[in-house]
């Protein structure tokens, strides 16, 4: 993306994501969230991509968590990667955690340069999932796996009249796909062991909860972060995701996957 195109995560976005999801989180669930997904993965001494790594929070955590040795992150959008830099300075992780502004399209490293590709609630970003899993296929090394999670839809057909409000509500490039189109991408890249879990009903119950703080007791913080008018959008659109998360139509799941050694 180029500056002249348009920013999707600006700064007001940032601080009121991060409001209602945390430092450095603009994806829900906060580090325990981020464990459960790299929960059955050793991350010590690794080299680890985060793809759409945001304003930085995941990358540096599972650098100081999860003791990933080296944490690339890669994000399309400008404000979001200074913001990572920044924090990766502030922690004094800058040499083992780096940030990269990137052309969405290829990934711009070698092959087999991974252990571990991590990435969260991201790949909605990107429709095209065959292309985007081959490349991942191949900056990994053999024996290096996926673990990730993103925003799915149930089916892969036309959006419900629900789901079409919702993601307009949203106003972000959606390239949503369902969980059959994933593993099927997964596997014709060449991965095995490829695992999805459906995030729906945990995330039903944490989105109903987000939306109560935000119309109650986050309101005036977040409003202080972003504007009234940014807070006031985004409980439109939280109750139009409820209605769709009751459905299952909308169903974050996370992603498993391995390539052969
Ligand atoms: C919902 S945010 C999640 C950020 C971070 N993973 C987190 O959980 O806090 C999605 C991010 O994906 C980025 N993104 C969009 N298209 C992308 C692409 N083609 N490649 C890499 N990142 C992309 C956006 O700029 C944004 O920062």
């Amino acid at each position: 993306m180029s500056d002249a195109e348009e920013i999707e995560y600006p700064d007001d976005l940032i601080a009121f994501l991060e409001s209602v999801w945390g430092w450095g989180f603009l994806s829900p669930g906060g580090p325990e969230e981020v464990a459960r997904i790299v929960e059955g993965v050793d991350l010590r001494g690794k080299k680890v991509l985060d793809i759409g790594c945001g304003s930085g929070g995941i990358a540096l955590r599972l650098a100081r968590d999860h003791d990933a040795g080296e944490v690339v992150g890669i994000d399309v959008e400008g404000p979001v990667v200074a913001k990572a830099e920044e924090r990766a300075e502030e922690m004094g992780l800058a040499h083992r955690v780096s940030f990269k502004k990137v052309t969405p399209g290829p990934l711009p490293f070698a092959d087999e340069s991974f252990d571990v590709v991590f990435s969260k609630d991201s790949m909605i970003h990107i429709p095209d999932k065959e292309t985007l899993f081959a490349d991942i296929y191949r900056v990994l090394k053999p024996g290096g796996e996926i673990a990730a999670g993103d925003w799915l839809i149930s089916h892969d057909g036309e959006p419900s009249p629900e789901m079409a409000t919702y993601i307009e509500s949203e106003g972000l490039s959606f390239g949503m796909a369902s969980p059959a189109r994933y593993k099927s991408a997964m596997e014709a890249a060449g991965f095995t062991d490829v695992r999805l879990v459906n995030r729906n009903p945990w995330y039903k119950e944490v989105a109903r909860e987000e939306l109560a703080q935000m119309e109650g007791p986050l309101y005036e913080a977040a409003a202080k972060a972003s504007s009234p008018a940014t807070v006031d959008h985004n409980i439109q659109t939280w109750r139009l995701m409820l209605g769709v998360l009751e459905t299952g139509e909308h169903c974050p799941h996370h992603l498993f996957a391995k390539k052969p050694d």
